[in-house]
């Protein structure tokens, strides 16, 4: 699938933000772990999503697409903790099948976590926390498989603040026997949403959102009805659209607070920045200043909104830079941006740009997910047209981004056959 795109409108207009992914995923790995009904509402229809929804179907789980965006799962018909297939092993979220049946089973056999290429992305931690509440560990043909005769509370100590783990961590611990503490805890906005989830399920969990999270187990979950919030991501990548296009755009249905440091970066870079309760206006400016960033965890710059800044900093004057703190491997896009015409260099963990002016329409491929979306971005700021391939990446990840872009006045579609990308070039050109 590609995005066939010819640039120079700048995006003006309003725009809905979607339910975040990141927490969706782990907040469906939660539901499943009672045995009544769960009704989950504002889901975004991104394909990870549908994914582990299929992965669910195939271990028992009733599931139930009310609508696009609500499910109602039934976990109570589960038939197996074993749950491999080819889907599951292309996204990551699969790992939360671990934490969710080792908790209501106290045995999980899972195919082991694909997702984007970003580096190499380990998840020691996870196994770490999961054989400190009790569970023996073995990898057997790329699956891991846990096994816990007693499941119990336990100190955790993380050495990274890994979302991933975290969560994780979270969903087994409820579950198990005794008081659990997670300390170095992260502290990204959705591991609040899934705290409060598996609250909401009866769980008692408290501290998401802080460092240390202690996790008190029950003996078991029951149903409940919740409500995701919203993408910050997918919010922030509509934020930094309006700026590298120098439009005008209001992201609405969403938690200003989670956006502060792509606010401040933005402000830094002369765009205006204004809140109107659960929305966000920026408006870009003739001339974008470059600056430095660094990816952190929650509450600093998040490393899923890299690439869409290394962007912004093509369009900028000066030299900007960007030190990716989180994973080795996030760089890959700045090749792409290179034969748009972008002055870059990459030394180890930092990006040099050196805000070399407008970019010129090319022939692109998404190396991941949050890549693909900043390189529709490039091609939405740049002259000319631009196709950017694998963007089924993208459709991971984000929602009708095609139509919310098309909404804000963008010359973007979507193109499956190299018949089609003929044709809307001709149409758009
Ligand atoms: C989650 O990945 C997100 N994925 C990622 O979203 C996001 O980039 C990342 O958190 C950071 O915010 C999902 O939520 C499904 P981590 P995760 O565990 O959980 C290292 C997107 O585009 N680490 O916080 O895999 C790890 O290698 C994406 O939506 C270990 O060494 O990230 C990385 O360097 C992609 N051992 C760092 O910690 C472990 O056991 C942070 O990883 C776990 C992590």
């Amino acid at each position: 699938m590609r995005y066939v795109m010819k640039g120079g409108n700048p995006l003006a207009g309003e725009v809905t933000i979607s339910g975040a992914k990141n927490a969706a995923l782990g907040i469906l790995a939660a539901a499943i772990m009672s045995d009544e009904t769960v009704t989950i509402e504002n889901l975004p229809d991104v394909r990870d999503v549908a994914v582990l929804l299929d992965a669910f179907r195939e271990i028992g789980v009733l599931v139930d697409r009310v609508d696009r965006h609500t499910v109602k799962l039934n976990g109570g018909n589960i038939f197996t903790a074993c749950a491999d297939n080819p889907s599951i092993r292309k996204i990551r979220a699969g790992y939360y099948l671990l934490g969710a049946l080792l908790g209501k089973y106290h045995h999980a056999e899972v195919a082991m976590p694909g997702g984007c290429n970003i580096g190499t992305r380990p998840i020691d931690q996870h196994l770490k926390g999961f054989r400190l509440l009790g569970a023996v560990h073995e990898n057997n043909n790329s699956r891991v498989i846990l096994d816990a005769k007693d499941l119990h509370g336990a100190h955790i100590y993380l050495d990274m603040a890994s979302v991933g783990a975290t969560i994780n961590l979270m969903l087994a611990a409820s579950l198990a026997r005794g008081t659990t503490i997670i300390e170095n805890a992260a502290k990204e906005p959705h591991i609040v949403d899934v705290a409060n989830m598996l609250n909401s399920m009866g769980a008692k969990i408290k501290g998401a959102g802080m460092d240390v999270i202690r996790i008190t187990g029950v003996e078991k979950l029951h149903g409940t009805e919740y409500t995701i919030i919203p993408d910050q991501i997918e919010a922030g990548t509509f934020m930094m659209a309006a700026a590298v296009t120098k439009g005008d755009v209001t992201v609405k249905r969403i938690i200003p607070q989670h956006m502060d440091a792509i606010s401040a970066k933005l402000l830094e870079m002369g765009c205006e920045v204004i809140e109107q309760g659960d929305s966000i206006r920026v408006v870009g400016r003739p001339t974008l200043y470059s600056c430095n960033v660094k990816t952190l965890p929650y509450p600093g710059f998040p490393t899923d909104m890299q690439p869409q800044m290394g962007v912004a900093l093509c369009l900028a004057e000066g030299v900007g830079t960007i030190t990716e703190s989180i994973f080795e491997n996030r760089f890959k896009y700045v090749d792409e941006l290179s034969k748009m015409g972008a002055d870059t260099e990459v030394k180890g963990s930092i990006a040099i740009f050196k805000g070399s002016g407008p970019l010129k329409g090319a022939e692109l491929v998404a190396p991941d997910l949050r890549a693909g979306a900043a390189l529709v971005l490039a091609g939405l700021a740049a002259e000319g047209i631009t196709v950017v391939d694998q963007v089924d990446y993208v459709l991971r990840g984000y929602e009708d981004f095609d139509k919310k872009l098309q909404g804000l006045g963008a010359e973007i579609r979507l193109a499956e056959t190299d018949e089609d990308v003929k044709k809307i070039k001709f149409q758009i050109s």
